[in-house]
């Protein structure tokens, strides 16, 4: 690591007392910029309270903006403030993934710390850290301990986001029951109410803005409520453009418990000129501690297929019965399964008791060690160890986290005895047994219990209705994906109107900014014809892409463990089952060809140790024809595509399951069209032609 302290290279810090057109006395702060020099931070104190603001090439993106704390029994940490001091330093450093988007990562930043300090009693006084990267800016507050601040209930973080530009938004609502399983919509950000993040706009004059948090840690976790006019702020006529940290309570609505010393999660603002230039994200990875595990050897990245997908459409029941899916008998059929095509794993659901009855209100009821009569757990997992494959295993808890909490150690300690690698968590409800917020304070310090504990008995976490991912992976690289959106199972369920064909094209630049997503792709039977009981309406449930669709999104939605989510049967004698067998899980290098929010993305990946592309191709509801370059190609390597595209009469909605394979070589001078379907994509391996270059 190299790291400079050169306070010549940084902007003028003017320290004193000025007064600027329009409003009141105002201390002149410190500015930061990135090492391009392209994103500038102001640190200021107008009429006694600290501001930040952030330009890009001048231009402002976030006007002065709040910032501060109020607490229960104490006076807010907003008022009387004062800068008393400054501290710099440069960043330039190169990290190695364990696994990811892309196996190098370069943090190269530039940081200023500004010492703040009331001027009156009790004179608390904290640091407000700031780094600017070419990618995007990121602060947090630092609190030291100090007699006027110990022990604390914080009631609010006061932190604004004040757009320069009434930008056009991507958002789901917050604080909303289902967590964060909403399609999004695009409005201008005026109109927003309570939204989650990461919250990604297109400003008009172009430049993308996305708005998250990094390294969430024994805090709750961040919304962003829209424009409030009961909230007061700094920076009243900005025409419904501020939009405020909102953090999400305890039982009791205090946000966060705590006790200096403390430091808030970063809050990060990520800048890009291109929508392709958004994707792969790394500015939260470089802002969370590095890795913390000795060990990293245990923790692979791989696919796996599982007893699911039959409970979501009805063939088969966690609950015991005759329709029970976690039998011995069916999960020897789903490890030989995946024996014999490759996967790494088995993940069995319904296996464990506590399934009967409504297992969303009887959380309690769950044991997460007992297995069901009918399942030979131990059994099972020498099967499965013995044909190369692991079993995954399933803890449902329907938020009775003390339930979970108490049989934590014994499960983990058993599966791990019984050689398993992975579990995957779950999280159904919108609120904790004693009604804490589902991302929370106390859910976050749960998650965190859980992930430790999976790091010391060698299991990888895959979590749905998980706490958002804000780069935790880097410091526990068991924390390997999460569900965190609408996945394939709304395809599944009767009620939902299922996922649209654009909703992918929108996650790809919102949620998967965030991190892995266990999407679970791979459906072949797109029209879900083994479902279970009448349709609600004759076209439901389905899936609403193409076949080539369902191969393009392994590529596109990054996850270091993706699932093969149909029943096996499903891919018996489908040649386009091969793609979903080749796709690896973890890249070297990841480049976005070409994207429009809401409309088509094109992704390009090689993989980690090797020299084969992967090109995944999406697009909404209209077919498209892109022509695409092969440049990232090594020059003068003959390579081969094996070309994955939607038939000549595919359509998402009346004729989904054509699909063109065909060969043809290329190299770095190709130029590739893609032809999509209405719904649809396309899906390429690129491999070198010489025998061995693998
Ligand atoms: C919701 C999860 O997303 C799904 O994958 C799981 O099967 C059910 N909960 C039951 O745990
Ligand atoms: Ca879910």
């Amino acid at each position: 690591m190299r790291i400079r302290c050169n306070p010549a290279r940084f902007a003028l810090v003017l320290m004193g007392t000025v007064l600027l057109p329009g409003v009141a006395r105002a201390q002149t702060g410190a500015q930061v910029s990135s090492p391009d020099g392209r994103n500038t931070v102001t640190v200021g104190v107008r009429e006694g309270r600290l501001t930040y603001s952030v330009e890009r090439d001048g231009r402002p993106v976030l006007l002065p903006s709040g910032l501060g704390f109020t607490f229960r029994g104490a006076a807010p940490l907003r008022d009387n403030l004062r800068i008393v001091d400054t501290v710099r330093r440069t960043v330039d450093e190169t990290w190695t993934q364990a696994w990811g988007e892309v196996a190098q990562v370069r943090d190269h930043h530039h940081e200023l710390r500004v010492g703040v300090a009331e001027t009156a009693p009790p004179a608390r006084r904290f640091t407000l850290a700031v780094r600017a990267f070419d990618d995007g800016v990121a602060f947090r507050y630092e609190v030291p301990a100090q007699p006027a601040l110990g022990a604390f209930e914080m009631t609010d973080e006061l932190t604004e986001f004040v757009m320069a530009d009434n930008a056009r938004a991507w958002w789901i609502p917050a604080l909303r029951e289902h967590r964060y399983e909403y399609l999004y919509s695009a409005s201008p950000v005026s109109m927003l109410d309570t939204v989650h993040t990461p919250l990604t706009m297109e400003t008009s004059d172009g430049l993308y803005v996305v708005i998250h948090e990094a390294n969430l840690v024994d805090y709750a976790a961040m919304n962003l409520l829209g424009n409030d006019p009961s909230v007061p702020s700094l920076m009243p006529a900005v025409g419904g453009r501020r939009l405020r940290a909102w953090l999400s309570p305890w039982a009791d609505g205090v946000k966060v418990r705590g006790r200096t010393p403390f430091v808030s999660p970063w809050r990060t603002i990520q800048l890009a000129d291109r929508v392709t230039d958004l994707a792969p994200s790394v500015l939260g990875l470089n802002l969370n501690p590095p890795n913390v595990l000795e060990d990293t050897d245990w923790i692979e990245p791989g696919k796996y297929v599982g007893i699911w997908w039959g409970m979501h459409i009805g063939t088969m029941t966690w609950s015991s019965g005759p329709k029970h899916g976690a039998t011995t008998e069916n999960t020897r059929r789903y490890i030989d399964f995946a024996a014999e095509h490759g996967f790494d794993g088995v993940l069995v659901e319904g296996w464990n008791v506590g399934w009967d009855g409504d297992w969303i209100q009887n959380a309690e009821q769950f044991s997460f060690t007992q297995p069901y009569p009918d399942y030979d757990l131990q059994g099972l997992a020498r099967y499965a160890w013995e044909r190369g494959v692991r079993l995954i295993g399933h803890n449902e808890t329907s938020m009775g986290i003390e339930n979970y909490e108490a049989q934590l150690e014994d499960a983990f300690t058993r599966y791990e005895t019984l050689g398993m690698n992975a579990v995957k968590t779950g999280y159904v409800g919108d609120l904790t047994r004693d009604g804490h917020a589902h991302h929370g304070q106390y859910m976050v310090r749960h998650w965190r219990t859980v992930l430790e504990s999976a790091a010391r008995h060698h299991l990888m976490i895959d979590a749905h209705e998980p706490i958002k991912d804000t780069g935790e992976r880097r410091t526990y690289p068991n924390m390997m994906t999460r569900e965190g959106a609408r996945g394939q199972e709304y395809n599944a369920w009767k009620d939902d109107g299922g996922n649209p064909p654009e909703h992918e094209t929108i996650l790809f630049f919102t949620r998967m900014l965030s991190g892995p997503m266990d999407f679970t792709p791979g459906v072949f039977d797109i029209l879900i014809e083994q479902a279970d009981g009448p349709p609600r309406r004759p076209w439901e449930p389905r899936v609403r892409t193409t076949l080539a669709k369902q191969l393009a999104l392994y590529v596109v939605l990054y996850s270091p463990l993706h699932m093969a989510a149909d029943l096996p049967e499903n891919y018996a004698g489908r040649p386009a089952f091969q793609f979903i067998r080749d796709v690896p899980v973890d890249w070297e290098q990841t480049r976005v060809l070409a994207g429009a929010i809401g409309d088509y993305v094109v992704v390009a990946r090689r993989e980690r140790d090797g020299r084969d592309w992967y090109v995944g191709a999406i697009t909404d509801e209209e077919a498209r024809e892109m022509e695409v370059s092969l440049s990232f190609l090594t020059p003068g390597t003959p390579y081969v595509a094996e070309i994955y595209a939607d038939g000549p009469d595919a359509d998402w909605r009346t004729n989904p399951l054509p699909i063109a394979i065909s060969e043809r070589p290329v190299d770095a001078t190709s130029r590739l069209t893609l032809r999509m379907a209405q719904g649809g994509g396309q899906a390429i391996r690129i491999r070198p032609v010489a025998a061995g270059a693998q």
